[in-house]
């Protein structure tokens, strides 16, 4: 599939409220299957990533039940997960595997589970190596790559894991095995991580151990999960109002829990007008509304590397934001980007000199400098957020882009293009 954008001919202006929060879908479903009772789960994003884990759910014994906007889930509990019949399909999420593969790690069956072709690429020693000194037996695919091959066990022991890199993906899949394990697992990682993991153990009824540990043993009971509107997906519209000239716009219901929202703040220091309202706590998550005019000026800046984890999927629209923006943004501390469903550095670098715009590339980041971009075409490479980022760039292009690769969009935000298209966006499918 390929999008098409044109020039924006006026301004972006009405309500969007952006899809479910993707962590928190993964982390909803999952809990649910382990719960012993029906939760209920309101605002999940509908998308092929999630469906992938809401499938496997299933094939592990999970009760689905819809109605209206409300899921109901049958959860097994934790000891009553049943061996899948088949190998299970997590197509291109690597949240999927990497979550999942903790919970499979310590059943008494066998599973295996694979992705497509990007996922299959994906580093998985991060989660064996830890899960292997808990106690589980892993193959995987030559270059520590999926599948993955796991055999049943019930003797993980507890670890405390420092973990090398801050993924909440490894954190979460030790911290599911840990609910298994005798004694304690605890995690630390170098810069805090995404925390939906801890946020919403407690709301499943699991005490947390210190700040980011669980106890072995601890059984799960059903719970409520408002799912917020993902703030990655909102970034694509506070980016694309911040661009096109007299635009405004207002996002509704967005997560802001502090890991994750590093590109409010990045949008504020380069010059956004952007105001949060209505600031609420929905279960253990932090939401609010925000409105977004074009901002007048913007300039380039150094992202601090702290700040990483907590804007690590925006990276890419970041990127596209600073190719218009004056002077040079600096990115550094950002090599994991290396190894998302594309290499995004030099995805998004590729796509940005074919546009016309200066950059340097580094191991672990990139420098942008700002000018004008032209129209082109760009290969989004099969990564739903840099096509999605090369979209909004495109709003401000001086002529049409055409971004090839674009079909997994429907990963996370399979009404991207009609939403941008229905605030005045001009983008379409081909
Ligand atoms: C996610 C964690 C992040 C993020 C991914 C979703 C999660 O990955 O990039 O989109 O839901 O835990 P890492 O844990 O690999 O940093």
């Amino acid at each position: 599939m390929m999008l098409e954008t044109q020039p924006a001919s006026a301004p972006l202006q009405g309500e969007v409220t952006p899809p479910g929060d993707k962590s928190i879908s993964h982390r909803a479903l999952i809990f649910s299957c382990l719960a012993e009772g029906e939760s209920r789960v309101t605002g999940l994003l509908q998308s092929e990533d999630v469906k992938a884990t809401e499938k496997a759910c299933v094939q592990l014994g999970m009760g689905v039940r819809r109605q209206g906007q409300t899921l109901f889930l049958q959860g097994v509990g934790s000891r009553g997960l049943s061996a899948p019949g088949a190998p299970l399909d997590m197509g291109n999420s690597g949240t999927a595997m990497r979550l999942l593969a903790g919970v499979l790690a310590a059943q008494p069956f066998d599973s295996v589970l694979f992705g497509d072709e990007s996922l299959n690429q994906r580093p998985m020693t991060r989660i064996v190596k830890p899960l292997t000194l808990m106690g589980a037996t892993i193959e995987t695919g030559k270059n520590g790559t999926p599948p993955l091959r796991i055999a049943g066990t019930s003797a993980l022991h507890g670890i405390d894991y420092e973990s090398p890199i801050a993924s909440a993906q490894v954190k979460s899949c030790v911290l599911l095995a840990g609910l298994y394990a005798d004694g304690q697992t605890t995690v630390s990682e170098p810069l805090l991580s995404r925390d939906h993991t801890e946020q919403m153990l407690p709301a499943f009824g699991a005490e947390l151990v210190g700040p980011c540990g669980v106890a072995g043993g601890t059984r799960l009971t059903a719970a409520t999960v408002h799912v917020p509107a993902d703030i990655s997906s909102a970034a694509f519209f506070m980016v694309a109002a911040t661009l096109v000239p007299g635009s405004e716009l207002l996002l509704r219901n967005v997560g802001l829990n502090r890991t994750r929202d590093g590109i409010v703040q990045v949008l504020r220091e380069m010059g956004a007008d952007l105001t949060v309202h209505d600031l609420r706590r929905q279960g253990g998550e932090q939401v609010g509304d925000i409105r977004i005019r074009c901002a007048r000026r913007l300039r380039g800046i150094d992202i601090p590397e702290e700040w990483v984890p907590s804007l690590i999927d925006e990276v890419p629209v970041i990127m596209a934001l600073a190719a218009v923006s004056e002077g040079t943004t600096r990115i550094r501390g950002a090599a994991e980007l290396r190894v998302k469903e594309s290499d995004r550095l030099d995805v998004m670098a590729k796509g940005l000199r074919q546009l016309g715009v200066q950059l340097k590339e580094y191991e672990d980041g990139v420098d942008v400098t700002g000018g004008s971009v032209n129209g082109g075409r760009v290969d989004g490479a099969g990564d739903h957020r840099c096509a999605m980022s090369f979209a909004v760039l495109g709003q401000v292009a001086s002529a049409a882009v055409a971004i090839e690769g674009a079909e997994h969009i429907n990963t996370s935000f399979p009404s991207f293009v009609r939403d941008l298209a229905a605030v005045g966006g001009c983008v379409d499918e081909r």
